[in-house]
């Protein structure tokens, strides 16, 4: 039965509800025993469980539990695949039951604005889309088992530097386009039982006292239900944070801060229905853990298994010369140190104490390969021995390819700082570049949790990114390799050749106080695509042993309106001679030239398994939503009438089907009119349109005069050309209107407003 909080709450002091509002501990809140409510544990991930015991810290230093550690973001949101992450969360919410952890900290959705972010491996996408439909799948198959989510870090943390004093410097377009969409989606589809404000300022104040976030965008726009829960240490002052719409601080050492909100309730300055309603709300995610207790067992061993299947499929293939997949009767060798020693996960409070780890060499022993291994290369340093190299070189060509396990340090990517450069460690691009002099059947497997700079990678047959796959990530490796697997992960950001490439390069990290997102909405594949620049890989890319062809768009109407939503739907085709999984994209770019825009957004995905030779038809719906961008002068999304492209692909720079769709809509942009007003603005408004076009027409009639090219249609058209830009100001001086005629012009214009 359901516990009646309210009642619940009306029987506490102020004290006791203050006390609520602040952790117990590191990990979790206080009780309030009189009233038989307990202390609840909460636990970092998302990507496993690190239950900590006894030592507590949030950076991931002192040990954890045993868990099984899943593949990184980086890795899960390349699967494309909404099923799979709900299975990743289900499993995970089980966990949790077995172990009591009520909530599970995660997903992170933070948008990957650079390459550099030390948690980009954490974080899931430059597409704010992407990163909302896979958090929300997550946090459904979490929460499915009364655990809660916590997705983070609410908002705009898009980097380690600073991250505790900075103030990201956001347009409200680009975070409500850009940095806010993907907690939207989450909130609108999976309603995270918690949310974690980010360290950060943005715009001047911090997020765990920022009313507009907190409150306006989160609750009142958003329909939010959940408490907001600050991240470790994110307060700065907590009466503020309240007001704000703050509901617990963590970890613990709160006493001070509690005393304070009481304090504030008795001097009127908070009231204290607002402390009512945080603590109904922390309650209410509790005790719907407490009332719904499963018996659960943490089989670790079964859930590497499934760590490593869920891997299978996010690893992306960047680039196959028909190298892979490998010819297992042959004879190769596996150089690098990842080899036998993963990197599998990054660095900071989401590290895993795992319970096994797989490598690639030991499964591609175990599945009787004829492999050999030679280190090559240290993981943990940019070192070469020039002996070592040496005698790898002249071994090099009595195999029939050498596998390069290339990959990021852990003290190169973590939380807690940025990296400062897009590179490899200098020492594997020698070994990958000297090792191509002798053999020309090289593939590097990649190991990292972002871009990295690949100076040979028009040389090498083959390129394999792991990501950060998780303790059973060597089994992936070698069921991909080996061609027991196809490989259909798809990058969920920009690879850019060089850093330099990035929009935000010119303003990142910015310094201890501020960083200006001068780039606004053109973050990743927006920018990139805009600017028509050239780039590794693409958003989206990712290939297969088999090959699909995507045709033959089409949608269920000419037009559509407000309210109304559009099918489109597109084929898809499995043109090779493998079974294997496509991710169809679906992007929407707008014909209209209203306000600068990408050119393109993802506002569709499906993965589908196709047999060869089979064709499936794939299904989107998109809304008036799909086509909007922020407007900040209406204060709501807007899309204006007109035309759109529908694009499908298989990367967004490989769009094979295309269509067109109109779309009729009430809404209106704000029209300010005084004597700055161009005539131009006046002409592209419905409203105003028809005034101007008569006060113009009676001018042309009136004055009579030859035209500059003798062509009455050309003429026309050069002087609306001409005229966009004059304000009504100017049609004094330019004789057009007697100037007593002005105020009586402003007045017929505004009253059609
Ligand atoms: C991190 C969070 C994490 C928390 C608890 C913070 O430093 O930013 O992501 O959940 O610590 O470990």
């Amino acid at each position: 039965m359901a516990r009646d909080i309210k009642k619940l709450v009306a029987e506490m002091t102020l004290e006791e509800k203050c006390s609520l509002l602040g952790g117990g501990d590191f990990w979790h809140t206080k009780a309030v025993e009189r009233l038989g409510i307990g202390q609840y544990m909460m636990s970092d991930g998302p990507h496993g469980l690190r239950k900590q015991d006894d030592k507590a810290d949030h950076l991931g230093i002192n040990e954890s539990i045993k868990a099984v550690c899943f593949p990184a973001a980086c890795a899960t949101t390349s699967s494309f695949d909404r099923d799979l992450i709900y299975h990743m969360g289900d499993v995970i919410g089980k966990e949790c039951q077995a172990e009591n952890l009520s909530v599970v900290l995660g997903p992170a959705v933070c948008i990957k604005r650079s390459p550099l972010c030390g948690r980009n491996f954490e974080y899931m996408s430059e597409d704010p889309y992407l990163a909302g439909e896979m958090a929300a799948s997550y946090i459904n198959g979490v929460q499915k088992h009364h655990i809660g989510t916590s997705i983070k870090h609410y908002a705009a943390n898009n980097q380690e530097s600073a991250r505790m004093s900075v103030s990201a410097e956001v347009s409200e377009r680009a975070m409500r386009e850009i940095y806010l969409p993907a907690f939207e989606t989450a909130v609108k589809k999976a309603q995270p039982k918690t949310i974690m404000c980010s360290y950060n300022k943005i715009n001047g104040t911090y997020s765990a006292e920022n009313e507009w976030l907190l409150t306006k965008v989160l609750r009142d726009d958003w329909g939010y239900e959940g408490f907001v829960v600050t991240d470790w240490g994110a307060v700065n002052d907590r009466v503020k944070g309240v007001i704000a719409g703050l509901d617990l601080e963590m970890p613990g050492n709160t006493a001070a801060n509690d005393a304070a909100v009481a304090a504030a309730v008795r001097e009127g300055r908070l009231d204290e229905a607002k402390v009512d309603e945080c603590v109904e709300r922390i309650l209410k995610v509790f005790f719907d853990y407490d009332d719904n207790r499963e018996e659960q067992v943490f089989d670790r061993a079964a859930d590497h298994e499934i760590a490593a299947r869920i891997e299978e499929d996010c690893a992306v293939l960047l680039k196959n010369d028909g190298l892979l997949p490998l010819d297992p009767s042959k004879k190769y060798l596996f150089v690098g140190e990842y080899a036998v020693k993963p990197r599998y996960q990054g660095g900071g409070s989401s590290h895993i104490n795992s319970f096994k780890v797989d490598s690639a060499f030991e499964c591609s022993r175990a599945a009787g390969r004829n492999i050999d291994y030679i280190q090559g290369f240290p993981m943990d340093k940019d070192a070469l021995s020039e002996e070592d190299l040496a005698s790898l070189l002249a071994k090099a060509s009595e195999y029939d390819a050498v596998l390069v396990f290339a990959g990021l340090p852990d003290i190169i990517e973590s939380e807690g700082y940025d990296r400062k450069d897009m590179k490899l460690p200098a020492s594997q691009n020698r070994l990958i570049e000297e090792l191509l002099k002798v053999q020309k059947n090289v593939a590097v497997v990649l190991s990292n949790g972002a871009p990295v700079e690949l100076p040979w990678a028009d040389e090498v047959p083959a390129i394999l990114e792991m990501y950060l796959g998780g303790e059973g990530v060597g089994q992936a490796t070698d069921r991909i390799l080996f061609g027991e697997v196809n490989p259909s992960g798809h990058l969920a950001e920009t690879w850019p050749y060089k850093l330099s490439d990035n929009p935000s390069y010119m303003n990142f990290p910015g310094n201890t106080r501020r960083v200006y997102y001068r780039e606004d909405v053109f973050v990743g594949y927006r920018y990139y695509d805009t600017k028509e620049m050239p780039v590794r890989y693409a958003f989206g890319h990712g290939l297969s042993y088999t090959t699909f062809e995507i045709s033959n768009l089409r949608c269920d109407k000419e037009c559509f309106t407000d309210g109304e939503t559009l099918k489109v739907c597109v084929d898809v085709k499995n043109t090779g001679s493998r079974a294997g999984k496509e991710v169809v994209q679906l992007y929407v770019s707008d014909l209209n030239g209203t306000i600068e825009r990408p050119v393109k957004e993802l506002k569709g995905f499906e993965k589908v398994e196709l047999q060869p030779g089979e064709t499936k038809t794939v299904e989107f719906e998109i809304d008036a939503r799909a086509l909007s961008y922020y407007s900040e002068e209406l204060g709501d999304w807007f899309a204006p009438s007109g035309e759109y492209a529908l694009l499908a692909g298989e990367a967004s720079d490989r769009i094979t089907a295309e269509g067109r769709v109109k779309f009729e809509t009430k809404k209106m942009l704000p029209l300010h009119i005084d004597v700055d007003t161009t005539i131009g603005e006046l002409l592209s408004d419905p409203r105003t349109a028809p005034v101007i076009h008569q006060m113009m027409a009676g001018r042309a009639h009136d004055s009579g005069e030859g035209g500059i090219s003798g062509n009455e249609e050309e003429d026309a058209a050069m002087q609306n050309a001409m005229m966009q830009y004059m304000p009504i100001k100017s049609l004094v001086s330019f004789g057009v209107l007697p100037p007593d005629q002005v105020q009586g012009l402003l007045d017929m214009i505004r009253s059609q407003v």
